[in-house]
């Protein structure tokens, strides 16, 4: 049991056959998950876009654009990533998380500005209670300045994932292009905005919790980039804060993304769209995998309200910032509910 502790990654610890939750992932009383309190009554959109090829490209926008504003969330089918590409990146996914702890670990960094790392919890240096999550953090675009660091083992997965990231990337941009038309702004608006725009990956592992009720695998927070693309296995653990302030499940539909809007949206909407708070519980009996796309400004783009929504009768609420700024408070502070942007108000 004592060499449990000193492993750098929660997947070692979990398989070390751990029956209860070590100390240092138990949240306060008052920060657990409530299991049984959740919104059962209600779901998150789910919007086709084979819609926004055809004629029914206004009603999409719309239905789009009213997600955004009600919940910050929702979810599509028909959105265009090939089906064998998804099950690729979910195999490799499954099969990096698999591979023996010694191989895992030569992409381990505590470092975060490494550009390719794995890393456990979300800060390890900073936070004071972890999460039950470990995650290999990628940059993704342009792909051919990083594909070259990601891990060669599973001997595929630069192959795989990099076709899946080039096809997020199209669908983001899709994404953007909608959003944008639904706020009666130019189509390639947001795009524009986000400077030379980045792209992110997260691939999240939650291995089983015997103790589920005592932690997170991520605790409630908001995406600080501007449109999350999340992929995720056949596994629930998914929650939203909707807007009666309860929170729902987003279980995993075959064939369906999870969108959702991240804070420099709600920057350059001026506060029309949300991005909301959502967190992942975890479970006793199954390990979970996730993948998030962060499609996200270039460091250096100037963040701020568009001067087309923010008029005399809607003041702009934010000053404007760089994305880079705005990561790094993001990064130091750590996934809290509070909003990292009311700093940066008028
Ligand atoms: C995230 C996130 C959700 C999930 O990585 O920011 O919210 O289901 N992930 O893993
Ligand atoms: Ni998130």
């Amino acid at each position: 049991m004592a060499t449990a502790y000193t492993k750098l990654l929660l997947t070692d610890l979990v398989s070390s056959h751990v029956k209860q939750v070590p100390h240092n992932y138990i949240r306060p009383l008052s920060d657990r998950p409530d299991l049984l309190n959740v919104e059962s009554n209600a779901t998150i959109a789910l919007i086709d876009l084979q819609g926004l090829t055809c004629e029914d490209r206004s009603q999409v926008v719309r239905e789009i654009g009213l997600a955004c504003r009600n919940d910050g969330f929702f979810q599509v089918k028909n959105h265009g990533i090939p089906k064998d590409v998804v099950d690729g990146m979910l195999r490799v996914a499954k099969d990096f998380f698999h591979l023996p702890e010694s191989e895992r670990l030569k992409s381990y960094s505590q470092d975060p500005t490494r550009t390719t790392r794995l890393s456990t919890s979300f800060n390890v240096k900073t936070e004071k209670v972890s999460s039950w999550r470990d995650y290999l953090r990628l940059h993704c675009y342009p792909l051919e300045d990083f594909a070259h660091e990601w891990p060669s083992n599973p001997p595929c997965f630069r192959q795989v994932v990099g076709e899946y990231c080039k096809n997020a990337r199209e669908l983001a941009l899709r994404l953007l292009e909608a959003i944008s038309e639904s706020l009666g702004l130019e189509s390639d608006y947001m795009e524009k905005a986000l400077g030379k725009q980045g792209q992110h990956m997260a691939i999240n592992y939650y291995p089983p919790c015997p103790q589920p009720e005592l932690t997170y695998g991520l605790p409630g927070h908001k995406d600080p980039n501007a449109i999350t693309i999340l992929l995720q296995d056949g596994v629930s653990g998914l929650q939203v804060l909707i807007r009666n302030g309860k929170w729902v499940a987003v279980n995993p539909v075959p064939d369906t993304l999870v969108i959702n809007i991240g804070d420099m949206i709600q920057v350059l909407s001026n506060d029309r769209y949300k991005s909301v708070l959502h967190r992942v519980i975890v479970n006793d009996t199954s390990e979970r995998i996730s993948v998030p796309t962060f499609y996200c400004p270039s460091p250096d783009a100037l963040i701020k309200p568009a001067e087309a929504i923010a008029d005399e009768e809607h003041p702009p609420i934010y000053r404007s910032f760089t994305y880079g700024d705005y990561y790094e408070k993001f990064w130091k502070r750590g996934l809290q509910s509070a909003s990292c942007l009311d700093v940066f108000k008028l």
